[in-house]
């Protein structure tokens, strides 16, 4: 169903009438919010089965055994759906989204869900230089270039193959010089949901010229329900020692510092919101938390971040094989999309945790290197695995 404001009071007086009668209830049910009451489910496959740029798009499910469910669509290589059970074991929609590909393309800025290429996150000035030779990329984030630039993975149509009922991979060419970026990249990305209600995504590229790559998932969780208020209250642990941080356009300074005695000291956990709008020089460029966090791990054995739920109790723990984090606290989310449930995308309502090689690396000697070559093999795996506070 395609969700416009005609049909918004039909989502509306339900929702009215249901905090009415949790008003009327003692202590628990009082707090109740809509995005806890209301039986989520995944979206239709009928919104995501298009012709984008000429080409059929797809949508797939996947089920895990530990009760999860989640979906995807070929465009974008898109996360459109991700429910998990609470601590009573209801299932609560806990990633930001659309019920139809028109509402992604809406929100194209926002990169709900959306896997990041060929570059996630910033490179200065959209030009770096390869081999002695300079290349310009749009500069989409003003004056930076951003996730890939005006076109970015995001916005393609990939091929998608279901491979069974707990894995879907998506392919795609990105040609020589799409988007400015050298060499015809062959990207995969896999989903696969494990049997402990994780989210495990692989990445593999391969080029036929030197070229950089950093892929990403650009996922918009709330871990009470998207669209049940702002994720201020969910605590967090990142096991990050140092990060990198910006200049006011976003960029990397190329320091790499302590967290220690900063805003950005999540080593142990700590509410989001509790620093989030201190008085300091690096969260006003945010303003709040867009920055690049330097893992002390990244072995995908090791949980190198939580977040927990305050009201779910759902907790997310996130491993990789990444060295960064940008954690992203929704600051230039706005409420000018509105949700599949109805609600609007209204600041810091969401939280985005994009497992990275640093921002901006390809003009950052100091940094991990994010070139590829012909005859390497671009690979690397991020899980977001879910599970119920004890
Ligand atoms: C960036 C933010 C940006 C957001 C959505 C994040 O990865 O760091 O600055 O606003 O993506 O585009």
């Amino acid at each position: 169903m395609h969700l416009s404001i005609k049909n918004l009071p039909a989502l509306i007086i339900p929702a009215c009438l249901l905090s009415l009668m949790a008003c009327n209830q003692p202590s628990k049910t009082a707090t109740t919010t809509m995005a806890d009451s209301t039986t989520v489910a995944l979206p239709a496959d009928t919104g995501f089965k298009k012709t984008v740029d000429g080409k059929q798009t797809d949508y797939f499910t996947m089920k895990s055994k530990g009760g999860m469910q989640i979906a995807v669509t070929s465009y974008g290589a898109h996360l459109v759906g991700v429910l998990v059970p609470d601590k009573t074991g209801k299932l609560v929609s806990v990633a930001l989204g659309f019920n139809d590909i028109d509402g992604y393309k809406k929100a194209l800025s926002n990169y709900y869900g959306a896997t990041i290429g060929r570059y996630g996150n910033r490179i200065a000035k959209g030009k770096f230089k390869l081999d002695g030779k300079e290349y310009t990329l749009a500069t989409n984030n003003a004056p930076n270039s951003l996730h890939g630039g005006k076109k970015g993975f995001n916005d393609v149509v990939w091929d998608g193959k279901q491979i069974d009922s707990t894995t879907v991979q998506f392919t795609y060419l990105s040609k020589d010089m799409e988007e400015g970026y050298p060499g015809n990249l062959t990207s995969k990305v896999t989903y696969h949901v494990t049997d402990d209600n994780g989210i495990e995504i692989s990445y593999e590229a391969t080029t036929d010229k030197t070229t950089v790559v950093n892929l990403t998932n650009h996922s918009y969780f709330n871990l009470n329900g998207e669209g049940s208020g702002t994720i201020l209250d969910h605590t967090a642990m990142i096991a990050a020692d140092n990060f990198t941080p910006v200049d006011k356009t976003l960029i990397p300074t190329g320091k790499i510092v302590p967290v220690k005695g900063t805003p950005f000291d999540f080593t142990t956990a700590k509410t989001i919101g509790k620093d989030i709008d201190a008085k300091d020089e690096q969260i006003s460029f945010g303003p709040g938390y867009d920055h690049n966090f330097a893992l002390n791990k990244h072995d995908i054995n090791t949980s190198i971040a939580k977040v927990v739920g305050d009201k779910s109790g759902i907790e997310m723990d996130i491993y990789t094989e990444e060295p960064g984090l940008q954690f992203y606290a929704g600051n230039f989310m706005d409420g000018s999309h509105l949700l599949r449930n109805g609600k609007k995308d209204d600041h810091r309502t969401a939280f985005a945790m994009e497992t990275q090689h640093f921002p901006d690396a390809p003009n950052q000697p100091a940094f991990a290197s994010t070139t590829l070559k012909p005859g390497q093999t671009y690979k690397t795996k991020t899980i977001y695995k879910f599970s119920v506070a004890k």
